[in-house]
């Protein structure tokens, strides 16, 4: 049973001549206990997105489903138990300390688990008993995540969820998000944090306004991107004659190719250099980062029209 589902998704904001489509036709779905990332540019649609399946809007266009045949507005009542979220903008009872909110939170959930539990978790055990108003902005994150995460959902929805935390909140909440994982629970989440997307998601999209530009496992997303060899050398070496099919820069004593064939360009850089007796210096060869493709597909500036039907 797949459970997220979602078919040419429209989300549209206004009408008429103020009408803006924020998410244009995404499709996509999450199998039973993966992990599936969300990145995107700022405004490329993903809390615009991530709203429809909490239910907190209806796509305009489209169609989504949780735990197979729910919709999430429609059935609301039946999946907020199952079901966690984190938004991106959160609010909380300023003059109640970290634990009554928690506590508060966890009465409301099914099967929650002990507060002192996921205080610990959050990494929020020592700021218990202060007001949340005082809490600074990444112990707030914490004290969300800690609220989402209560009831053990079996889907999860993170809205960049480690914005605002420093390396160390960084790190616990992967632990905590592995630990969910590893007990079944599904889970989405939005980010802007590269190595994040790269070290939780099984599968990821890349979202750059409205669409998605890019959807798969980090390998599948950057096989469609160039990657490079380097090595220096130093002038005398005709580099005008290298037996590559990518493209070759020189620059300040170093060469670099940018190539789609980067198994047989490397090997017949190799072949080339023993029969020359030429020393590659620091020669490196690597597929193209996942960074790589963010920003290509960032740089794309194409604006779509508004669709008028
Ligand atoms: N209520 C609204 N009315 C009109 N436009 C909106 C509204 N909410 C969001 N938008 C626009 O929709 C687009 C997508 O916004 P969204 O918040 O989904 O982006 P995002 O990918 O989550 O960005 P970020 O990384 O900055 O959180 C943006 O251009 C935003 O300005
Ligand atoms: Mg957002």
């Amino acid at each position: 049973m797949t459970q997220i589902l979602v078919e040419d998704v429209w989300r549209r904001y206004g009408s008429g001549k103020r009408a803006f489509s924020a998410v244009r036709g995404v499709s996509f779905t999450v199998q039973p206990g993966q992990l599936f990332a969300l990145l995107g540019t700022n405004g490329a649609g993903k809390t615009s997105t991530v709203e429809m399946l909490e239910g907190l809007a209806a796509p305009y266009r489209g169609k989504v489903r949780l735990f197979g045949d729910l919709d999430p507005v429609a059935d609301r009542a039946k999946i907020r138990p199952r079901t966690g979220a984190m938004l991106q903008e959160g609010g909380f009872i300023a003059h109640l300390t970290t634990a009554e909110t928690l506590r508060m939170w966890a009465e409301l959930t099914t099967g929650a688990r002990p507060v002192d539990e996921g205080l610990e978790l959050a990494g929020l055990g020592h700021r218990a008993d202060v007001a949340v108003q005082n809490l600074s902005g990444g112990e707030k994150r914490r004290l969300d995540l800690a609220m989402a995460t209560i009831g053990r959902p079996e889907i999860l929805f993170l809205d960049e969820p480690t914005t605002g935390m420093d390396a160390e909140g960084r790190h616990a909440t992967w632990k905590l998000i592995r630990g969910l994982q590893e007990q079944g629970s599904t889970i989405l989440l939005t980010t802007h944090n590269l190595e994040e997307a790269e070290s939780l998601a099984d599968r990821l999209a890349i979202m750059h306004r409205g669409r998605m530009a890019a959807c798969g496992t980090v390998t599948e997303i950057v096989a469609d991107h160039l990657s490079t060899l380097s090595f220096g050398a130093d002038p005398s070496v005709p580099i005008g004659d290298l037996p590559v099919a990518g493209t070759v820069e020189q620059q300040a004593g170093r060469v670099t190719i940018t190539t789609g064939e980067l198994q047989s360009d490397a090997t017949r850089l190799l072949t080339w250099a023993a029969g020359k007796d030429v020393v590659l210096d620091r020669f490196t060869a690597r597929p193209a980062s996942l960074e790589e493709a963010f920003i290509r597909i960032a740089n794309t500036t194409d604006v779509e029209p508004e669709e008028t039907k």
